[in-house]
């Protein structure tokens, strides 16, 4: 036989020869095969979901001449499937192409289709009508939980499976949940399920594999026989101890750092995160030095437009921007970090020329103008109580006895999600947060109305509490008595605001007390300066003295701003959503109070992000 004569040649490369693609772990010799090749991926986490499409190469391209070989990609379910069975797989969320886009570079994807993915997205990346069902225990065995994972996995896996290196696509490897061995339930059998239903729609010979915290008590719970286990550990740390939790759960096979950390998230209140290149480098290089396999999360984390951003406990909202000092911006750009890192895989890998920065343009002031409060938007729809899912809604009730001293109103400690901008016939009186602000005081006669617009802030991605139902989830009191009667208002600000609906209606509010206004919209456009051919280009914008609230380009929800809680100040506006051949339309929803009151009010778009922690290096010419 042909092994007679070669005997060299083990059972992986012959099986290759009848293959000619395959990818499969090598359990003898503590390493990945592709097509019966030694294979080590030098990975980085890009999420599509926070890029618009329209960069998506340029991003895939820099990371390729940073020296990786690989993509690791969250899919996150509740972006997908906005409701039961309603699928979107279009523009931005088109994942196919991203995927064909990272193949045509070269670049080997690492797929993570959840259902969980966690990833400082609303949700941990499920879909809120899952809390249709009252008490449903997500992320185990319960029965609607898995009839729902089922249904969506019967969806999103057939269409992957073309795409499985095997048969001719880039995934080389499956993750199955996330980080499981970090959550309470510990139910096996909701793994075995997963594992199961993986390889039902995927097939025997697809490498899955799950990844926990490198620690014993992690993948205790997070590993199961039949899915390869690795582990996620950020730098700084001893590479040894972190891989020997690895050797643990797996005595032979590749090592694989799947979540080494080049930066970390933000939240609300709290300073920007900034960790060291250098010590990224030095980890980096350890890992490289001992074969093992590494992703670096986040290579480039992107923004979380929208209101996609999650939560952490006790509860703690993520900002618009996901820059989480990573190689690449937010927008893009190449930083120090990014040649550190580029400098350590050059002694593994042979380079190619880095592409340039995207250039920012500064377009300058944009004044603005109250077009309507929060009442504008209660006759635009008016549904009767169903699951709040995003944004914004109304609770409107009055009062049931006169409040001739200022009462108290109030709500249990962690009574709203997130955050209610009260008002009583149409004056601010206060604003009320989850942990945090839970009284304000009311004087009104019997009758008088009672608006409360509350404000999700976004859904906890991570621990027990992921059930995270949005809105009043308590009673309010008013002094001894609750308050009943409730109506709630779905807003539809975003199809009114891309609609254009808002200027239709004339503010006629009662005079507001100095330091609190209710909730506005305001209005300014932009001309795109002639005569210079490369533009638009991309830009920030930033809302001086401006408080809290959320604002849209030309019907693009941009995200939320709140300066006056930082870190972030200013907002990345991607050049793909300006217009040259019209005003550009910048709508404001300010929650708390514009500064208006005392004359005009504007917008600056600038050509810089600030903090300017993680700023790009700035390059004369494009190195060649
Ligand atoms: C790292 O961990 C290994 C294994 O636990 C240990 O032998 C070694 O001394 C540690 N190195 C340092 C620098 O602490
Ligand atoms: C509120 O006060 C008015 C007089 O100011 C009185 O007529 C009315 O009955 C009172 N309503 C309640 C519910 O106490
Ligand atoms: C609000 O109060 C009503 C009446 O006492 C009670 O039935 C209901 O369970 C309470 N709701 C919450 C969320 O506590
Ligand atoms: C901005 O709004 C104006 C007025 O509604 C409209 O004519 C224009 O097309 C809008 N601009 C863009 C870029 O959509």
């Amino acid at each position: 036989t042909v092994k007679d004569r070669l005997p060299c040649l083990n059972d992986t490369f012959l099986k290759s020869l009848a293959a000619p693609r395959s990818f499969s772990v090598d359990y003898q010799n503590d390493c990945f095969r592709r097509d019966g090749q030694e294979f080590r991926y030098i990975s980085g986490s890009i999420h599509y979901s926070r890029i618009p499409r329209v960069y998506w190469k340029d991003r895939l391209l820099k990371m390729y001449m940073a020296g990786l070989n690989a993509i690791q990609t969250y899919i996150p379910w509740n972006y997908h499937e906005e409701s039961p069975g309603r699928y979107n797989f279009g523009g931005d969320r088109d994942v196919e192409y991203f995927l064909k886009l990272a193949q045509d570079l070269g670049l080997v994807v690492i797929l993570r289709p959840g259902p969980y993915i966690c990833g400082e997205w609303d949700m941990g990346g499920l879909p809120a009508w899952l809390l249709n069902k009252k008490d449903i225990v997500l992320r185990s065995s319960d029965s609607d939980y898995i009839a729902a994972v089922d249904k969506w996995m019967g969806k999103l896996l057939p269409m992957m499976k073309p795409y499985l290196y095997q048969n001719g696509g880039p995934i080389i490897t499956v993750q199955v949940e996330n980080e499981y061995g970090s959550y309470f339930a510990c139910d096996y059998n909701y793994m075995r399920h997963l594992s199961k239903l993986f390889r039902s729609h995927l097939g025997e010979e697809v490498v899955l594999f799950t990844t926990d915290g490198a620690g014993l008590n992690y993948l205790k719970c997070g590993s199961i026989q039949g899915l390869y286990a690795t582990v996620d550990f950020g730098p700084g740390g001893n590479v040894t101890a972190a891989f020997a939790a690895q050797r643990h759960a797996e005595p032979h096979g590749p090592l694989v750092n799947s979540e080494f950390y080049t930066g970390w998230l933000d939240h609300w209140g709290s300073p920007h995160s900034v960790v060291s290149s250098a010590i990224v480098a030095k980890s980096l290089n350890e890992m490289l030095a001992v074969g093992a396999n590494v992703n670096l999360y986040m290579f480039i984390g992107g923004t979380n437009f929208g209101y996609w951003n999650g939560a952490n406990t006790p509860y703690s909202p993520q900002p618009t921007s996901y820059d989480y000092d990573a190689p690449l911006t937010e927008a893009g750009d190449l930083t120090e970090k990014y040649f550190a890192i580029r400098e350590v895989i050059q002694m593994v890998r042979t380079l190619g020329p880095i592409p340039p920065t995207t250039p920012k343009y500064a377009y300058g002031t944009v004044g603005m103008k109250k077009v309507g409060t929060q009442l504008t938007l209660c006759f635009y729809e008016l549904t009767i109580k169903k699951l709040f899912a995003f944004g914004y809604v109304l609770y409107r009730t009055t009062l049931p006895v006169n409040c001739s001293t200022p009462t108290p109103l109030s709500s249990p400690l962690n009574g709203v999600h997130d955050r209610a901008y009260v008002s009583v016939d149409g004056v601010a009186v206060g604003i009320l947060e989850r942990n945090k602000a839970i009284t304000v005081k009311v004087t009104g006669k019997a009758g008088s109305q009672v608006d409360i617009l509350v404000e999700n802030m976004g859904r906890i991605n991570y621990g027990k509490y992921i059930n995270d139902l949005k809105g009043l989830v308590s009673n309010l009191t008013l002094g001894k008595d609750m308050l009943t009667g409730w109506t709630m208002y779905s807003l539809r600000i975003d199809e009114a605001v891309s609609q254009g609906l808002l200027g239709e209606t004339k503010p006629t509010d009662p005079p507001q007390p100095a330091a609190l206004s209710l909730p506005a919209f305001y209005e300014g456009s932009f001309i795109i300066p002639g005569g210079i051919p490369a533009l638009p280009q991309d830009t920030y914008i930033q809302l001086p003295k401006w408080r809290k609230g959320q604002v849209w380009i030309n019907g693009f929800n941009i995200g939320r701003y709140w300066p006056t809680r930082g870190p972030q100040v200013t907002l990345f506006v991607p050049a793909n959503i300006l217009s040259t051949a019209a005003p550009n339309n910048v709508t404001v929803l300010e929650l708390e109070e514009a500064p208006c009151s005392s004359g005009p009010c504007s917008v600056e778009f600038t050509a810089t992000p600030h903090p300017e922690c993680n700023s790009p290096v700035k390059l004369q010419t494009a190195p060649a």
